[in-house]
């Protein structure tokens, strides 16, 4: 496939569609929503407006490293604080579903609120073709695909939704990215999910719990970046677990699994067989960096039966 054309072309429709009016563009910092970005910037210069919702389920420094960055493309990027909204949202839920939809709700009330602000009449969003899968066969409702699921968009919060990269795969945006003359750090990195660390944090997700699975997080995709896999993050269990204290007091802490894969395009996944030495220098360092952890394990179910998140 001729990614520069398909760049061409999606520039060129996005253009038409727009025509006059403007276009709001939600920037999560992933690779679909920053390829989006772009495109609707050469398309449409600043009749886009980007906006990143900080709803505090973020990666460490992310709303930071990404207004950088986009300043880098001579992209302005408005950050939207929105993490008490968030919280408020998930508060009490622990049921996985309930938790993304609670999160789906929240995102659009708060992207529509900035929407109707701003008084753009389009919403582009990186919906690709994995996520229209695994929503048709109902692996799970994924966040950014309303018209699959049957929520029209434009009755319910009244805009019209732009999808660019709905018929590409993972690898595929990635040539988009790298097509547009994107940097790489941008359209090679890890995916991350919609409802972010909330995918990562069974149970409910508090501030508290959030930053717990964030430090986790960074730690493991610290150990890990030189190795080649498609995704690597940590998860905080529910469950709490015996250990022991330096007096040798027996105490009960949080449970944290660690998570690493190879993939083509996040349909199927297997554990990725990193070296021992990694393993336990990940170990050593969540247990001394958060203290309340007293496990650590590493999860080998590939997909299907399992799923690369958790919830
Ligand atoms: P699962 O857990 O279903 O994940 O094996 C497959 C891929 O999709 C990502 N993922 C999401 N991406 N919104 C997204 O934009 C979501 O709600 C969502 N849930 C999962 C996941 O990180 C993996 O790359």
């Amino acid at each position: 496939m001729d990614y520069k054309h398909f760049a061409r072309k999606q520039i060129e429709s996005i253009r038409k569609s727009v025509g006059d009016g403007s276009v709001i563009s939600a920037l999560s910092g992933g690779v679909d929503s920053a390829v989006c970005t772009v495109l609707a910037h050469r398309a449409v210069g600043s009749h886009v407006k980007v906006i990143f919702i900080d709803d505090g389920l973020m990666r460490q420094d992310e709303p930071q490293w990404v207004k950088q960055q986009f300043a880098g493309l001579g992209i302005p990027v408005t950050i939207v604080q929105a993490a008490k909204t968030f919280f408020k949202a998930l508060k009490g839920k622990i049921d996985p579903e309930k938790k993304r939809k609670a999160f789906r709700h929240t995102f659009y009330s708060v992207f529509s609120k900035a929407v109707r602000a701003s008084k753009a009449q389009f919403l582009i969003q990186g919906t690709i073709a994995a996520d229209i899968l695994e929503t048709k066969k109902g692996v799970k409702t994924q966040h950014n695909v309303l018209d699959q699921i049957g929520v029209s968009a434009e009755k319910g919060y009244g805009f019209h939704v732009i999808e660019p990269l709905k018929t590409l795969y993972k690898p595929g945006v990635r040539q988009v990215g790298r097509a547009l003359g994107m940097p790489k750090a941008l359209y090679a990195r890890m995916p991350f999910p919609g409802p972010g660390l909330a995918t990562r944090c069974l149970g409910e997700c508090t501030p508290k719990r959030i930053a717990v699975v964030r430090r986790a997080c960074r730690i493991v995709e610290e150990e890990t970046e030189r190795f080649k896999k498609f995704q690597t993050f940590a998860v905080l269990l529910t469950d709490q677990a015996t250990g022991v204290t330096k007096g040798g007091r027996r105490r009960f802490g949080d449970l944290i699994a660690v998570r690493c894969v190879d993939s083509e395009n996040a349909v199927t996944a297997t554990a990725t067989r990193l070296p021992w030495p990694t393993l336990m220098t990940i170990q050593k360092r969540i247990s001394k960096e958060i203290p309340s952890v007293t496990k650590v394990l590493y999860d080998l179910s590939p997909k299907p039966p399992s799923t690369i998140e958790y919830i």
